[in-house]
């Protein structure tokens, strides 16, 4: 079976990235990253590529006349690599129409709370503040909202008294670390359909 080429876009850490090239090396995932785009020249995510021979590219939102411009940059990038799923892994920017159209519900986030409770940037802290009692990640594809669109798997985890923002960010990394790379795979093998608000999963 041909596996499914990934672009990851990425901002900062890429722990998220590292779990995923660490589950194609183990080979439990049917995929390939074949380029991984920041939007910032620091992030440690372009050392992780760098790692292990993949494709890092940095582009730079200010060499572009406007957002538009950018994106479109980022998906040239994406296309002349043949990517098919683009999937963002601690990537800190809206996506806008330009990438969104070039790839229909091949985009995909994972985000660190049960949407669609704790949207943004601080779901973590925002669930502890809250007091809920669980929280989690869910992998979503992304629409043109911030944290809204069509939600593919989701894993639960505790929230404990004791919890302050970075313990629960530890608990939840850990399960997005096995839960993004579950869904790329559901998508690698053609498993995933997205109707309206809700993705069925084929057996
Ligand atoms: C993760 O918590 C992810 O859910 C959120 O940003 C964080 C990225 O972490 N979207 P990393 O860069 O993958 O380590």
């Amino acid at each position: 079976m041909a596996k499914l080429r990934l672009g990851v876009l990425a901002s900062g850490r890429g722990s998220n990235l590292q779990a995923i090239i660490d589950n194609i090396e183990a080979g439990k995932l049917d995929a390939e990253v074949k380029v991984v785009i920041c939007d910032k020249p620091a992030a440690f995510a372009l050392e992780r590529a760098k790692n292990h021979g993949i494709l890092g590219k940095y582009v730079n939102p200010r060499d572009y006349a406007g957002k538009a411009e950018y994106e479109q940059a980022v998906v040239q990038s994406l296309k002349e690599n043949q990517v098919e799923l683009v999937v963002l892994a601690g990537y800190m920017r809206l996506v806008r129409n330009v990438l969104l159209e070039a790839f229909p519900d091949r985009v995909m986030n994972i985000h660190p709370a049960l949407l669609p409770s704790f949207p943004g940037a601080h779901g973590q802290r925002d669930a502890v503040n809250y007091g809920v009692r669980f929280s989690g990640c869910t992998v979503h594809f992304v629409d043109g909202g911030m944290d809204t669109g069509p939600i593919v798997l989701q894993a639960v985890v505790p929230v404990t008294q004791d919890d302050d923002e970075d313990s629960l960010a530890a608990r939840i990394l850990k399960e997005e670390h096995k839960l993004y790379s579950r869904a790329i795979q559901l998508y690698a093998e053609g498993r995933l359909k997205v109707e309206g608000r809700k993705v069925r999963i084929s057996d």
